[in-house]
């Protein structure tokens, strides 16, 4: 047995979830994954917690100090090790799968020990005071030292966390899909759904890790001689022109706006690999590949440079043609989600579709992928965006993406579930935990853009003084509803039934 499959059936609760068949001969492509994606719901257990507490403490006006650290564990934890982490498990065992290569070794070992040891020490810094969204401002976390607000070695764990947890995505998880693509061994017993790299189903995959890899580099060349000068390893002097706001914020949203992108990429590429085998008439294929890879293409060229986006309001420290170019681009990224809308729509219409859980809890999924990318066209206008930013919008945008994903790779999750485990789920349960997670989602969108459209501002720790207790309810309940959704999801995973004995 393998040290993952070992791991997993040690782990009180969930283990139970995720134990691994061990005689079906998968367990290279199946124990890491799964393991991976365990710990993953481990993270959303406690930030989901941490979500349905923040209105809680807003409504009956406790500690402030409270609020702060529930928002940023919650914000961070679902971002990575929760959503990213997921997405690695999931997409290790599509990989493995579709190309006859084993999902283990050093790389994904490193993976999971630098992200979830990354995200153990931020959550550390945070409870130690160091209270900063994931969507950092620099200089900012500096500016929380000089007023006072949390000390300079909360502000080194913190970050020495985040350089952990951008290694395992900037670094450790590309490199093993890379090598996973073309240079590993194939082994015929692994292969499950043969596909090539002119499949969307795996050109996704692969522009998605690039996008990874080449995004990330300029951050990891700025931010790795600031973390050696506060470790003292090089003097302060040689790193100013890392540190200068304008180098740092570029090279921070290159990363992070096309992290949420090569994620879109990932998700809507698995999309296009499962849809397939749903299809009513048996036909296996797409209304049209081309279409498809057309629209990864157009997400990839015009996502690269929509981070601008992220700008508008520091005019004119950002010229207008960039804001504008931005702009332009950012709906590029719609025509891009229309061609994506568009094959998937015509193939379930020219084929047909078997609706089982997994399908629906996918295409669930997608449904606020797309609602969320109308609020995100509203945001991406410049004239909008100055209303807009700063507001429970832009916050409600970044979750509701996130969470949307989340779905879609839960549904394909429940795809491959009886290969990696062996056991079969209930289609009830499955469809029940669906339509609260899609209910609670959506609601919560909505809740937010409200708040945003009334001009709530994000991150502020008095919902009730400022008359926006109303929008808190309202983000109560509906977090409500996406919990028990959860709790459904994972309760399905619990009791699921051996294969062989059904
Ligand atoms: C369980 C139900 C949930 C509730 C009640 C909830 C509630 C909240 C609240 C109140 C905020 C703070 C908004 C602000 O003041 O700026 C927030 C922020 C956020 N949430 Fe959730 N949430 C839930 C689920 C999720 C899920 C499933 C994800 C992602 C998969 C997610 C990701 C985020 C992110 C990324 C932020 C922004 C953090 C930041 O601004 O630093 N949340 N959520």
């Amino acid at each position: 047995m393998s040290a993952a499959s070992a791991i997993i059936q040690k782990t009180p609760i969930f283990g139970k979830m995720f134990k691994v068949d061990t005689k079906n001969g998968l367990e290279a492509i199946n124990a890491w994954p799964a393991l991976i994606v365990m710990t993953s719901f481990v993270w959303l257990g406690i930030a989901a917690l941490l979500g349905l507490l923040m209105p809680v403490i807003q409504y009956y006006e406790l500690n402030t100090n409270l609020f702060y650290t529930s928002l940023t564990l919650h914000g961070a934890a679902m971002a990575f090790p929760f959503a990213f982490q997921l997405m690695v498990g999931v997409s290790l065992h599509r990989a493995g799968g579709c190309q006859g290569k084993k999902a283990n070794g050093p790389l994904v070992v490193l993976f999971y020990i630098f992200m979830n040891i990354g995200a153990l020490l931020l959550t550390l810094a945070v409870l130690g005071g160091f209270k900063v969204t994931y969507t950092v401002m620099f200089p900012l976390p500096v500016v929380g030292v000089q007023t006072g607000q949390w000390s300079m070695e909360m502000l080194i764990l913190g970050f020495s966390g985040i350089a952990l947890v951008l290694i395992s995505m900037i670094f450790l998880y590309p490199i093993q899909v890379l090598r996973m693509l073309f240079f590993s061994e194939k082994h015929e017993n692994l292969v499950l759904s043969p596909r090539t790299l002119r499949d969307p189903g795996m050109l996704g995959m692969l522009i998605a890790v690039l996008i990874l890899l080449i995004t990330g580099l300029p951050l990891m060349s700025v931010a790795t001689p600031i973390l050696l000068a506060l470790y003292g390893i090089l003097p302060m002097s040689m790193v100013t022109w890392a540190v200068e706001p304008v180098v740092f914020q570029f090279v921070f949203y290159i990363f992070a706006h096309n992290l949420m992108e090569a994620m879109a990429i990932m998700i809507v590429s698995a999309v296009y690999g499962t849809l397939p085998l749903y299809l009513a008439d048996g036909t296996r294929k797409l209304y049209s590949d081309k279409l498809a890879n057309a629209a990864l293409w157009i997400l990839l060229v015009t996502s690269l440079t929509s981070f601008f986006h992220h700008f508008y309001t520091m005019f004119p420290a950002l010229p207008s043609t960039f804001s504008y170019h931005g702009n332009i681009m950012s709906w590029g990224t719609g025509l891009g989600g229309a061609f994506t809308i568009f094959t998937i729509l015509a193939t379930i219409w020219k084929h047909g579709i078997r609706p089982e859980p997994g399908m629906i809890m996918i295409l669930a999924g997608f449904v606020i992928y797309v609602l969320d990318g109308v609020t995100a066209m509203v945001v991406a206008n410049v004239a909008l965006s100055f209303h807009l930013h700063g507001t429970m919008w832009t916050g409600g945008h970044a979750m509701t993406v996130l969470l949307a994903m989340s779905l879609m790779w839960m549904g394909v999750l429940y795809h491959h579930y009886p290969v990696i485990t062996g056991r079969s789920l209930d289609d009830d349960r499955g469809k029940s935990s669906t339509k609260y997670y899609f209910f609670g989602g959506v609601g919560l969108m909505y809740a937010f853009m409200a708040g945003g459209a009334s001009g709530m501002p994000r991150r502020i720790a008095n919902w009730s003084e400022g008359g926006y207790m109303f929008i808190g309810i309202l983000i109560l309940i509906f977090g409500i509803m996406l919990f028990y959704g959860i709790i459904l999801f994972l309760t399905n995973l619990s009791k699921s039934r051996e294969l062989a004995t059904e």
